[in-house]
């Protein structure tokens, strides 16, 4: 009895084999440029040793051997056949020009039970997207962006506020972490313009908002197993019953929205955020002129946590965008180098397939379904485009040095229709409090700075390995 059970187990092992061998030779059977990978775990062995980070892996995949002198290659993530792009006219054409054949992420959340995850434009798939994108890509626009400004600056002020209260040395010099003081900051921007709420983060770093921001990016077993599916098995997402958020935050998100968009029915205030184009929406749409996909219960709540997820002399909007060039240099040559969202990916959405003929004599036909990749660490930090990659060049983005970029070589905020939403606004964050701590301090390495950056491993987007510190010293500009 025994014998025949080793006899079937064997059987069954032997067939696994030959099935996983025979899965893996995907692209050599289709005599696809590819880099090799090993049975199980493909190509991201490394990440899931924790080796490395989501955007090191990419980046190591886009450097090997096998993809140096290729426009794309096949690559497995996991069990995943998928496809690497390296080529920028390849990418525009994926990204941009031919958006219609790769319409959707290839991440994705269970539509059914997650509505706060699956609602939201990144998760969003292209139907719904679509519908979404038209509602709030206007109100992302430039005029928009300039009618939050005062809350921006509000949260600047606060920003040197803190600043101010914190223990100073004799030399009126104090080391900060400043991961934690960018966290603060952004969390209380995106309270404000998206609940209309002080979150007061700066003010006390215990507060409710902070909280929630840290818990909902904690790496807790339960929650990296679910990004874990929605990223590499997204067909087993109602299975699993994946969530974007943990059950904690997102009752914290509903009361809050709830509260947010009563308060404000109550007061009648204008703020120019997202409660008043909330509270237009629902108007709107009791009056029947809106889209279908407002109506889903947790439509404006979704919004609402999203925007918190993404955290991460008298000055006037204008000045901030148009009359600091040299700040804007920076903030784009820091972007390049350390890119927070280091790779970016679309799953193939045309019935046919796509063809990828043209491209470097090899032509191989997409499947629908098929996820594609772009490293954009790969692509940020190449020689081809960027001479002596490694080095902190703000002069790369003089309006001179622009001129002569690769497009497609510089994708911080990602390219085409599914590009980046809140570009501007993300870019005022960062200078409105860039401008509220350079005209008080000047900012020095300090004994506990790190000499190189090293990445999170744990972390989906690129974040810094422990703790950043500087020096801040009292330095009045203005
Ligand atoms: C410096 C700050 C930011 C960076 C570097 C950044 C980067 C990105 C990148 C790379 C993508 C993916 C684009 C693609 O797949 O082509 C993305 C998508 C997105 N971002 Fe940002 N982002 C930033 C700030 C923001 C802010 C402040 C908001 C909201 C107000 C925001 C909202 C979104 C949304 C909604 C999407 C999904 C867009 C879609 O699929 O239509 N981002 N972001």
């Amino acid at each position: 009895m025994l014998s025949v059970l080793l006899a079937v187990v064997l059987v069954l092992l032997g067939a696994a084999y030959l099935w996983l061998r025979r899965h893996f030779r995907y692209w050599q059977d289709r005599d696809v440029p590819h880099v090799p990978p090993t049975l199980l775990v493909g190509n991201i062995f490394d990440l899931l040793r924790y080796r490395c980070c989501f955007g090191e892996q990419f980046e190591r995949l886009y450097n090997h051997a096998a993809s140096r002198s290729e426009d794309f290659v096949g690559i497995h993530v996991l069990h995943n056949h998928a496809l690497l792009l390296r080529e920028p006219a390849l990418i525009q054409r994926v990204l941009v020009s031919d958006f219609s054949a790769f319409a959707s992420r290839f991440e994705r959340t269970d539509p059914v039970r997650d509505g706060m995850g699956s609602l939201n434009l990144f998760f969003a798939q292209y139907e719904v997207w679509k519908e979404i994108h038209q509602i709030f890509s206007p109100l992302f626009a430039h005029g928009k962006v300039k009618q939050m400004y005062p809350l921006l600056e509000e949260v600047g002020c606060k920003l040197e506020a803190h600043m101010a209260a914190l223990k100073y040395a004799e030399d009126d010099s104090v080391i900060i972490e400043v991961k934690e003081l960018c966290a603060l900051h952004t969390t209380d921007i995106i309270a404000s313009i998206a609940f209309g709420i002080e979150a007061n983060s700066l003010a006390n770093p215990q507060a409710e908002f902070r909280r929630m921001c840290k818990e909902v990016n904690e790496p807790r077993f339960k929650r990296v197993f679910h990004l874990f599916t929605m990223f590499f098995f997204p067909q087993r997402a109602e299975l699993i019953r994946t969530h974007l958020y943990s059950a904690e935050y997102e009752k914290f998100m509903r009361a809050s929205t709830e509260y947010a968009i009563a308060e404000r029915l109550r007061s009648g205030a204008q703020r120019n955020d997202l409660i008043d184009i909330f509270i237009s929406l629902k108007q709107q749409t009791a009056s029947g002129a809106r889209a279908e996909v407002l109506r889903q219960p947790d439509f404006f709540v979704a919004q609402a946590a999203f925007l918190l997820l993404k955290g991460g002399g008298a000055l006037n909007y204008e000045a901030i965008c148009n009359e600091l060039p040299y700040m804007r240099m920076v903030v784009d040559e820091v972007l390049r180098l350390y890119p927070p969202t280091s790779f970016l990916d679309r799953r193939c959405t045309a019935a046919q397939g796509y063809s990828l003929a043209q491209t470097n004599g090899v032509d191989f036909r997409v499947p629908q379904g098929m996820p594609v990749y772009i490293s954009v660490l790969g692509l940020h930090r190449d020689a081809r485009f960027w001479p002596q990659p490694l080095v902190f060049d703000p002069e790369r983005f003089s309006p001179e040095n622009r001129k002569l970029h690769t497009p497609m070589s510089y994708l911080p905020f990602g390219a085409g229709p599914r590009g980046c939403i809140g570009t501007l606004l993300g870019l005022l964050e960062v200078k409105t409090g860039l401008i509220h701590i350079l005209k008080n301090y000047r900012v020095e390495p300090c004994a506990l700075t790190l000499p190189e950056m090293k990445f999170d491993a744990k972390a989906f987007v690129l974040t810094a390995d422990g703790g950043t510190y500087l020096r801040f010293v009292k330095d009045k500009l203005c």
